[in-house]
C-alpha cells in the first residue's frame, strides 16, 4: 500500500427533484493512493460524475466524508475550497472548456495568474508544457483554430500547469476519435507519472479504463468491484 491521498467514507448523495428522490451514490468507501492512475468505470447514470464532483468539492454529499491530504473537503467553506483547488487540484473536461478568445498559451498560463507568478515565468512554463503535449508550433492558436484532439491537449497542459497533486478528468476523451483517444490517454499518464501526480479518470469505456492502474466499477451508485492491474498487465479482481 502506498500513501493515501483521497479517502472517501460512507459517501452518499441523494438528489431531490420535487417529491422524487434519486440515490446517485449509495454508500461509497474508497481510498485513492498518491501517484496512482485510477479509473471510475460505469454506464451512463451510474454515479461516476457525482462521485468525481464530490471528491473535488464541487458538490456536497448528503452523508459521509471526502478527505484529500487529510483535509475534509466536504466541510470546507467556498473560499477555502477555491484556494484548495488552486493549490492541489487540476481538471480536464470532456468539452475542453477553453476560453475561446484566448490563445493556447494564454489558456495554459491562466491558472498561474492566480498564484502570483510573473507573466514571463507563466508564459515560459506554459510554452514548455505546450511543447510537451506536442503543440509547440500552435501556442498562438485560438481554440477554434485547433482540432478536438489539439484542444484537449491544451486542456491537459492547462490542468498540469500549476503542478497539482491530483488531476480529475471526466470523460476526457468523450469527444475524440480512437487514435486521438489513445494519444490523449498516454499523454495524461506520462505527464502524471513524471511528478508522481494522481489521476482520477471517469469513463464508460473499458478500453480507456484499461490504461489505469486500478479500475473502480460503479453501478447504480455502488462500487461493484475493483480491479488492480499488475506489472504483467493482467487484471486481477480484488473486491
Ligand atoms: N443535479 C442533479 N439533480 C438530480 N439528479 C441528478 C443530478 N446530477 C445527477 N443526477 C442523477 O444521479 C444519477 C447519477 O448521475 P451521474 O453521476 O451524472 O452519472 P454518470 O456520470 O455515471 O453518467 C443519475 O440518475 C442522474 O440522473
Ligand atoms: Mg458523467
Amino acid at each position: 500500500m502506498g500513501t493515501p491521498i483521497i479517502e472517501i467514507k460512507d459517501l452518499r448523495k441523494v438528489y431531490r427533484i420535487g417529491s422524487e428522490k434519486v440515490v446517485a451514490l449509495n454508500s461509497i468507501n474508497l481510498t485513492i493512493e498518491k501517484g496512482e492512475c485510477c479509473c471510475l468505470l460505469g454506464t451512463s447514470g451510474s454515479g461516476k460524475s457525482t462521485l468525481l464532483n464530490m471528491m473535488a468539492g464541487l458538490e456536497k454529499p448528503t452523508k459521509g466524508t471526502v478527505a484529500i491530504r487529510g483535509e475534509l473537503v466536504n466541510a470546507m467553506s467556498e473560499k477555502k475550497l477555491a484556494r484548495f483547488r488552486q493549490d492541489y487540484l487540476g481538471f480536464i473536461f470532456q468539452s475542453y472548456n477553453l476560453l475561446p478568445s484566448l490563445s493556447a498559451l494564454e489558456n495554459v498560463s491562466l491558472p498561474l495568474t492566480f498564484k502570483g507568478i510573473s507573466r514571463r515565468v507563466r508564459e515560459k512554463r506554459a510554452s514548455k508544457l505546450l511543447e510537451a503535449v506536442g503543440l509547440g508550433t500552435r501556442i498562438k492558436h485560438k481554440p477554434s483554430q485547433m482540432s478536438g484532439g489539439q484542444q484537449q491537449r491544451v486542456g491537459i497542459a492547462r490542468a498540469f500547469a500549476a503542478n497539482p497533486e491530483i488531476i480529475f478528468a471526466d470523460e476526457p476523451t468523450g469527444n475524440l476519435d480512437t487514435k486521438t483517444t489513445i494519444e490523449v490517454m498516454e499523454l495524461m499518464k506520462n505527464l502524471a507519472r513524471q511528478k508522481n501526480q494522481t489521476l482520477v479518470i471517469v469513463t464508460h469505456d473499458l478500453e480507456i479504463a484499461s490504461y489505469a492502474d486500478r479500475i473502480v466499477r460503479i453501478r447504480d451508485g455502488n462500487i461493484e468491484g475493483i480491479e488492480v492491474k499488475h506489472m504483467n498487465e493482467s487484471v486481477g479482481v480484488v473486491k
